[in-house]
């Protein structure tokens, strides 16, 4: 059925360098075992892209790599952007879009969101769209319900074949870098939540097809559990991915 993803955000971490020591690292762990039962990818800053890219392609690994933000412009005035057609040159699988950073202090509505999706998907790079309520919004109960507003205003202009291609990654803001997870019953009733929102808007097989990850502060030992929620896909790691046998051991969750 849906093959789980294991996606490491970077964020801002690591020069060129670095990233391609990280990536060492993690070919040499990797078997075909894990890339089999896995989706593994890599979403370096934009500097790193070209190196890990480079490696990637050079010694044939199957580890999948992207990108932490794509323009929804496709070229032209607008210093400081990285295209679609730049991503997918450089053979990007994904690129994340609306994640709650971006959100907050980029400004990123879930208009711009949409639009992001759609430049990802006209260059077959996949979007992980970012979804996820605040602390004040989870204490007032409202989780569920503006969640899925977000993930309807983030889907705005899609096609039904557009949205059979998208990941969407829960991400609830306040489990994010704090070391507060959400609990595996929380992470569930969102992604079942999202899923048969889907299913409704599109089709029930769409809704089945749609890869939903959640992400806040997972690390190998709270992995598994997380996984156990028969609606979640795989997980958007940021700090435990710069951690190699972290990320090795949450991409091997099923040994835990
Ligand atoms: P975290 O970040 O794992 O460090 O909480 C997750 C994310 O922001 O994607």
């Amino acid at each position: 059925m849906r093959k789980p993803l294991m996606a490491g955000n970077w964020k801002m971490n690591f020069n060129h360098l670095e990233a391609i020591h990280l990536v060492q690292k993690l070919a040499f762990t990797f078997t075909d075992d894990d890339y089999n039962t896995v989706d593994i990818a890599v979403l370096p800053p934009f500097t790193s892209i070209r190196s890990v890219e480079t490696l990637i392609h050079g010694d044939g690994l199957k580890l999948q790599f992207g990108s932490q933000d794509i323009s929804a412009f496709e070229s032209g005035a607008y210093t400081g952007e990285i295209s679609g057609v730049m991503l997918a040159k450089l053979g990007c699988h994904y690129s994340v879009v609306g994640h709650s950073e971006r959100r907050l202090f980029h400004g990123e509505t879930n208009e711009i969101v949409s639009k992001k999706a759609r430049a990802a998907l006209s260059h077959s790079i996949t979007p992980i769209i970012c979804v996820g309520e605040s602390l004040e919004v989870r204490e007032a109960g409202n989780h569920v319900s503006y969640t899925l507003d977000q993930v309807e205003k983030s889907l705005e202009g899609l096609s039904a074949e557009n949205v059979a291609a998208i990941v969407i990654a829960y991400e609830p803001v306040w489990a994010i870098g704090t070391g507060k997870v959400a609990t595996a019953q929380d992470a569930e009733e969102v992604a079942s939540g999202i899923r048969k929102w889907i299913s409704n808007r599109f089709t029930t097989k769409i809704g089945e097809q749609t890869r939903i990850l959640y992400g806040g502060s997972v690390k190998a030992s709270n992995i598994a559990e997380i996984m156990a929620g028969p609606n979640v896909d795989g997980a958007l790691i940021g700090g435990a991915s710069l951690d190699p046998d972290e990320f090795v051991a949450i991409c091997r969750f099923r040994l835990h």
